[in-house]
């Protein structure tokens, strides 16, 4: 490795599919197309009636399908293991079609303690106001998490979480929800499936949000969910024909372009994550590191890491001085892009609204989310630790 380290896991999939288009594309191009069409049109009457009547699969309009969103459903279905998949606008809107379809007033659903702000503001706002409970459970205690499931319609899984890193059990907890009829459902955007095919695991439904690694880029937004066909053929139902939030064919197409390069891409995310998360757990300024892979057990089910991570810095370290003196790290949110990016948690607790994940899960103020990109990993080490000890001065 072109850094040093040593690749902890060596067994990432290859999949050509990744590659090159794997539905038939017209005149052989290389790279698939964007049919940039709202409808599609029929030749006879007998075709339009075969269609409605659900007797035909041709493409009628872009809400329910379209060629380009559907090569992209078809790879990463692949990518997952699963029969079937369906492309959101975004990622809130791949959560909101896994969960809000499976779920009616009076039902509780299970969830981990730190997952992504807008989940739980989706949970605490939307679905409360639904009549739907939320429990929230310490994911790392896989006894509480099943001991939570019994009821439950839902258990929502996302591992590891945003901002602590903590990692679930995700094989015991998938085979505890199968065998109690709970409905599983996890955010697997920060590993994608080069590092953890939940489904492999059990889960049921795989929800990602595209806009990060999968199209790695920072220039899209796109959601997705993926499992099986009976699951997904609600969600089409219920969502992607109702709610309407459909991803589009031009970020169809970036994303799938994105993903070309995905598996080189995540392996520099896991090196140069890695390699920062220990470089700042061995720094007298530095508290904590949140990053599954400094844990002594190894973390079951996963087989690499994203580059995302965290760390707290010490009190004698001024954390706006911290962020103000970084010169290659931007500060930006979202992750996933070339750029590396950091969140300051002080910034964060102060986000305002109702429902604020950071201050109701205790995020400290003194953590930094680092999304480490692709740049030299000698040129980010040099950027953060000058960052840090200029805080320090400004501090004293
Ligand atoms: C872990 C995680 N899941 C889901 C999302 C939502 O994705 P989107 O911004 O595309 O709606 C985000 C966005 O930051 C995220 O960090």
């Amino acid at each position: 490795m072109a850094n040093g380290i040593t690749p902890t896991e060596p067994s990432m999939h290859f999949s050509p599919d990744l590659i090159t288009p794997s539905l038939p594309v017209p005149h052989h191009a290389t790279a698939t197309p964007i049919f940039q069409s709202s409808s599609f049109l029929f030749d006879s009457y007998a075709q339009i009636a075969d269609v409605f009547a659900g007797r035909s699969d041709r493409y009628i309009y872009s809400r329910g399908d379209n060629p380009t969103v559907s090569e992209l459903e078809a790879l990463i279905a692949r990518l997952e293991g699963t029969e079937s998949a369906r492309g959101f606008s975004s990622g809130m809107a791949a959560i909101c079609g896994a969960v809000m379809p499976f779920v009616t007033a009076g039902d509780r659903i299970v969830t981990v303690e730190h997952i992504y702000s807008d989940a739980f503001r989706l949970f605490e706002t939307v679905l409360k106001r639904f009549g739907v409970s939320v429990t929230y459970v310490d994911g790392r205690d896989t006894q509480a998490l099943i001991d939570a499931l019994p009821g439950a319609k839902l258990v929502y899984l996302e591992s590891p979480t945003s901002w602590t890193f903590r990692l679930q059990d995700v094989a015991a907890v998938g085979e505890a929800a199968r065998r109690l009829g709970v409905i599983s459902v996890i955010d697997n955007s920060w590993a994608t499936p080069i590092f953890q095919t939940p489904a492999a695991l059990g889960i049921d439904l795989i929800v990602h949000a595209a806009s990060k690694y999968l199209s790695g880029h920072s220039d899209t937004l796109g959601g997705l969910v993926a499992g099986p066909k009976a699951l997904i053929g609600k969600i089409d139902h219920e969502a992607t024909h109702l709610y309407g939030g459909r991803m589009s064919p031009v970020d169809a197409f970036l994303i799938l372009r994105g993903m070309r390069t995905l598996e080189l891409r995540m392996q520099a995310h896991r090196d140069s994550g890695l390699y920062l998360a220990r470089r700042l757990a061995d720094h007298s300024l530095v508290t904590a590191v949140h990053h599954p892979g400094l844990l002594v057990e190894r973390p079951k089910g996963l087989t690499g890491f994203g580059g995302l991570f965290a760390f707290d810095l010490a009190d004698g370290v001024d954390v706006e001085g911290f962020c103000n003196a970084l010169r290659v790290v931007r500060i930006g949110v979202s992750w996933g892009g070339p750029e590396s990016l950091m969140v300051p948690g002080q910034a964060a607790c102060g986000l305002a609204g109702a429902a604020n994940s950071f201050r109701r899960f205790g995020v400290s103020p003194r953590t930094i989310r680092l999304a480490v990109g692709l740049e030299p990993v000698a040129v980010l080490e040099q950027d953060v630790l000058n960052a840090i000890s200029s805080a320090q001065r400004a501090a004293a």
